[in-house]
């Protein structure tokens, strides 16, 4: 495997087993998992989402090679079926959820059969005007929001520091945007991510922050 994909080595300083918890002092937890697996019941402690999955085959496929997993084969449906089956299973206030053009009606789709105040707003990725991509917003309650035309990593931001919550979940939590958001505002995130070694560099991201976790074997502790 390509160094490329070692993220730094953050995996080696914060090692973190597939059987294992991250329980942070601030009561937020992480977990190594893969969404088409039973929802880790700490997942339904978000009152709102952000999610930035892939957005289509290749991009999962990649995702899984990076994870030194093997491909999924099926098509993409499947996936984005059953993360919106997650997030119905979460039952959040408020929900984001980032895609790029190909599937963003799909999504939205999705969405509406969730919540009656849906919409969307233009964005990109990597501050870079060129790498366009759009967030859905679904939500019980209608809102303006001053959201359209920001980079992805900056509406990250808003939201951790603007919605009103107690938990914000992610369940593709990767490298931490949306941890570290919630950390930063005094709140507390829980997520789940395919990969250890992403999920290595948030554990690495949150301790430089100041923040402090324990590692629990999954079968001793209540969720
Ligand atoms: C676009 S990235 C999200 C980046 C994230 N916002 C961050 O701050 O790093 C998508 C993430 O989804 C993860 N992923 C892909 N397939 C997954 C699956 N089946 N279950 C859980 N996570 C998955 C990838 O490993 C990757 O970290």
């Amino acid at each position: 495997m390509s160094k490329k994909w070692n993220y730094g080595d953050a995996y080696l300083r914060h090692p973190l087993k597939d059987n294992q918890l991250a329980i942070f002092d601030n009561g937020s937890i992480v977990k190594v998992h893969d969404i088409f697996n039973p929802l880790p019941p700490f997942m339904k402690k978000a009152d709102i989402v952000f999610v930035d999955p892939p957005w289509n085959l290749g991009n999962l496929n990649c995702f899984y090679t990076k994870a030194e997993k093997e491909e999924r084969q099926e098509c993409f449906t499947i996936f984005y079926k059953r993360l919106f089956e997650c997030i119905a299973k979460i039952r959040p206030y408020t929900c984001y959820v980032e895609v790029g053009k190909e599937y963003l009606g799909e999504f939205i789709q999705e969405m509406k059969r969730l919540y009656r105040n849906v919409t969307f707003y233009n964005s990109s990725y990597y501050h870079k005007k060129e790498n366009m991509c759009y967030i859905i917003r679904g939500s019980k309650k209608r809102k303006k929001l001053p959201l359209d035309y920001i980079d992805e990593e900056n509406i990250i931001s808003w939201v951790c520091e603007n919605e009103s919550y107690d938990y914000i979940g992610d369940l593709c939590i990767g490298r931490g945007l949306v941890a570290v958001g919630a950390y930063r505002n005094d709140k507390k995130f829980v997520g789940t991510e395919l990969n250890h070694k992403r999920l290595s560099v948030l554990l690495e991201r949150i301790a430089n922050e100041g923040g402090k976790y324990e590692l629990f074997d999954i079968a001793r502790v209540s969720q």
